[in-house]
């Protein structure tokens, strides 16, 4: 592992697991791996789990962590390689990087999209830019794309939950008020998929995922069909990607309640969080036995732990 900004990073997904698995039941056994190592972890938005379980991982290991709120305390960064820097950008990116590179030996980056412009969404410039210039592993904390980290968490969520080796697992679609990214869904239907789970995806007409991220999946706009015989059901909102950016209006009816639970008793409710309850969620699902909300939040930590020390372990 080289960076950790997707999928194809981890390659095989169940041995990851299974290292972040054993990480979980001895917490301190590699304390030492990252004595004299420094983890940065810059955020251009907001985030609570990723940003206090990726600095648990890395405390864990052993190294000192800073967290840096770049968008809050920075320089107003630049991105743009042809940019005439006479407006608001204080600081371009391929000299900020370098800098960052100096001082960490990881750099977990954030950077959620505008979702203003597909293209200029998909072609990930801060991540990329990071990757370019700073010259150390780069760990995604969520780009435009993917939430590479939160996927992890996800697959050991199921593979903790799971009663038979390849569970129905269902990604529905749910309400919101905001335009919300494609990262979450995205990433968890390829983490899903690449550990050879079955993989059904519900949502209204005109919210299909870009298809790159579910091709191997069923992907259906009948949410009652899709929840029948689930094992696992995923509930997530985003916003179209057909038309780019835009928010549903309407869809209430996709909220997650018991009701639709019903041809599937059995099944473990997922969300990544932070949720919007009695919106995406109905309270009475959110808080009852079926969820798994805060087992997956729990392993978070175990995930960014896995990946720092695969990249610790080739450093
Ligand atoms: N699920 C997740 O990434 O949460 P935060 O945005 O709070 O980090």
């Amino acid at each position: 592992m080289t960076h950790f900004l997707g999928v194809r990073d981890a390659g095989d997904v169940g041995a990851l697991v299974d290292e972040a698995l054993a990480l979980k039941k001895d917490p301190y056994a590699h304390a030492e791996l990252g004595r004299h190592k420094t983890l940065g972890l810059v955020f251009m938005n907001p985030s609570l789990r990723t940003r206090a379980s990726s600095w648990k991982a890395g405390r864990l290991l052993g190294m000192d962590v800073a967290v840096i709120n770049a968008a809050a305390d920075g320089w107003a960064l630049e991105f743009d390689d042809a940019a005439v820097m006479d407006g608001k950008t204080v600081e371009h990116i391929r000299d900020a990087a370098p800098v960052l590179g100096q001082y960490f030996d990881l750099l977990g980056v954030r950077s959620f999209p505008a979702l203003q412009s597909r293209d200029d969404d998909e072609r990930e410039a801060v991540l990329t830019q990071f990757v370019a210039h700073a010259g150390v592993p780069v760990v995604s904390l969520e780009s435009a794309l993917r939430h590479p980290l939160q996927s992890l968490a996800d697959m050991i969520t199921i593979r903790e939950h799971r009663a038979r080796p390849r569970p129905k697992v269902v990604l529905t679609w749910a309400p919101h008020i905001k335009p919300i990214p494609h990262a979450v869904a995205n990433s968890f239907a390829e983490w899903t998929l690449a550990a050879g789970y079955d993989l059904t995806v519900a949502n209204p007409e005109g919210f299909d995922l870009d298809p790159r991220f579910t091709q191997g999946a069923t992907v259906t706009h009948d949410q009652r069909e899709a929840l029948c015989g689930a094992d696992f059901v995923y509930v997530k909102n985003w916003s179209s990607y057909e038309r780019y950016g835009a928010v549903h209006e309407g869809g209430a009816q996709w909220m997650l309640t018991p009701a639709s639970l019903a041809d599937a008793p059995g099944a473990a409710v997922m969300h990544c969080l932070p949720v919007r309850r009695n919106v995406e969620l109905s309270s009475d699902v959110l808080d009852g036995a079926a969820a798994r909300v805060q087992a997956q939040a729990g392993n978070r930590v175990w995930a960014a732990m896995a990946v720092f020390k695969r990249l610790l372990e080739r450093s």
